[in-house]
């Protein structure tokens, strides 16, 4: 047999009923703050990723995948959302105009990473995009948006870890101080060996013992932050405290991806081990620029839709619906619950039979197995009396109903 991929899993029912509940949730609340649905291809050209994410992260360096296509061109199944919705902005020019640009997306992206609880190589994300205004006010939204998703889905227990980036400038000084504190370190992993020269921050962002043991003394951003980036974060920080958000300032997150300058951000969530954060984000005014398209202020952040359902309540999304099921015994009384099922969908419940001619024990039975919550009985006597009886499921009381009145009787209250 033919099995899926390593890292590649099959989402299925009951399951999926889960997952379209955080979707519909994600996209109500993105409705609520004025973002609107982009969809976009899952393949982009190789050197979009790699201008954007930056060439010394994990992601570029060891966990795309990468393939030519027949003419030789390098393609890349993405990664990650954000450099495909700015180049599509940038492609079809929606980023003109002054009000906020507004835009999510919600899909699968591709990383090698090596398997384990909470990790895939597709896995899905809620990703959230806005453009063109660089006030403290964004950032916050865009945070207290995230916040409300995760609040509406009932993830209770959760923190906001945060820390500014700053600005090309701040990070340059940064990056120079971090060097120095890094130049003469014994005990650094290979990578950061090598990033201590080509990217100092990428070692803020390494995961082996021996790197975060040594960069417990190194220098922090927030010292090297200009007075431009340093009241930016102060009023992000304010802001999120008059909301009566929580949150903890780590100053060494720095993110797994290049592109991040001022504001940055994770969520993280109880329960899920070593891959803890549930999702991350910030600003990344630059990198429209470094596409080679206008000065334009970016923000956003993406909620790893697995790793989300790992913690969440199992009874997510249950649908409370009537669920009718019509158990036929004979000719006629089936040929009668077959127009009544469709009648019964066209007024809006949800209604199933049997084809196979089973015995009402055995429907009854496939009724339980179907989650249906009301079973209409249908027989000769009840084609002769007009009278169906119908049984709630859940507590066995029975009660007769005349067939026309059927579906306005089984509709829910309004
Ligand atoms: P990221 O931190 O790389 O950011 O990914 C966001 C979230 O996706 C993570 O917090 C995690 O929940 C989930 N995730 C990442 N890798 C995996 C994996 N292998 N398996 C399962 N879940 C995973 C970004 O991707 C940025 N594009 C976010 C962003 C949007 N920044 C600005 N706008």
């Amino acid at each position: 047999m033919i099995k899926a991929i390593r890292g590649m899993r099959d989402l299925l029912p009951p399951e999926t009923r889960r997952w379209q509940f955080v979707e519909e949730v994600a996209r109500k609340v993105f409705d609520l703050y004025g973002y609107r649905e982009i969809r976009l291809p899952l393949v982009e050209r190789t050197e979009l990723f790699a201008r954007s994410i930056g060439e010394d992260t994990d992601i570029v360096a060891k966990e795309m995948y990468t393939f030519g296509d027949r003419k030789g061109e390098s393609l890349t199944l993405r990664p990650e959302a954000t450099a495909s919705v700015l180049r599509a902005v940038l492609e079809h020019g929606l980023e003109k105009g002054t009000a906020v640009k507004k835009y999510y997306t919600l899909g699968p992206m591709f990383r090698y990473e090596r398997p384990q609880k909470g990790r895939y190589r597709q896995f899905y994300q809620i990703n959230c995009e806005a453009y063109g205004v660089d006030a403290p006010e964004l950032d916050t939204e865009v945070i207290l948006l995230l916040l409300d998703i995760l609040e509406r889905v009932r993830l209770n227990e959760k923190r906001l870890l945060i820390n500014s980036l700053g600005c090309p400038e701040c990070q340059k000084k940064f990056k120079a101080a971090l060097g120095l504190f890094l130049i003469n370190r014994v005990g650094l992993c290979e990578d950061c060996q090598r990033r201590r020269t080509t990217n100092p921050l990428r070692v803020l962002d390494c995961k082996s013992t021996g790197c975060r043991e040594i960069l417990k003394d190194a220098p922090v951003i927030r010292d090297y932050l200009c007075p431009d980036c340093a009241a930016h974060f102060s009023r992000v920080l304010e802001l999120l405290s008059r909301a009566g958000v929580a949150y903890e300032v780590q100053p060494r997150l720095v993110r797994g991806l290049d592109y991040y300058t001022r504001t940055a951000f994770e969520v993280v969530a109880a329960g899920l081990g070593a891959q803890d954060a549930v999702a991350g984000g910030g600003r990344y005014n630059g990198l429209a620029r470094d596409l080679g398209g206008p000065e334009l202020p970016a923000i956003g952040f993406a909620i790893g839709e697995d790793r989300l359902l790992e913690v969440l309540p199992q009874d997510l999304g249950q649908n409370q619906d009537t669920r009718i099921f019509l158990a036929a015994l004979g000719v006629a009384a089936r040929n009668r619950a077959f127009a009544l099922l469709q009648e019964l969908r066209r007024q809006g419940l949800a209604a199933e039979m049997d084809f196979a001619e089973r015995s009402l024990k055995a429907q009854m039975s496939l009724a339980d197995r179907l989650g249906a919550t009301v079973a209409v009985i249908l027989g000769d006597r009840e084609l002769e009396t007009g009278q169906a009886q119908v049984r709630r499921m859940a507590t066995g009381e029975q009660v007769q109903v005349p067939l026309a009145e059927l579906a306005a009787r089984l509709a829910p209250p309004a």
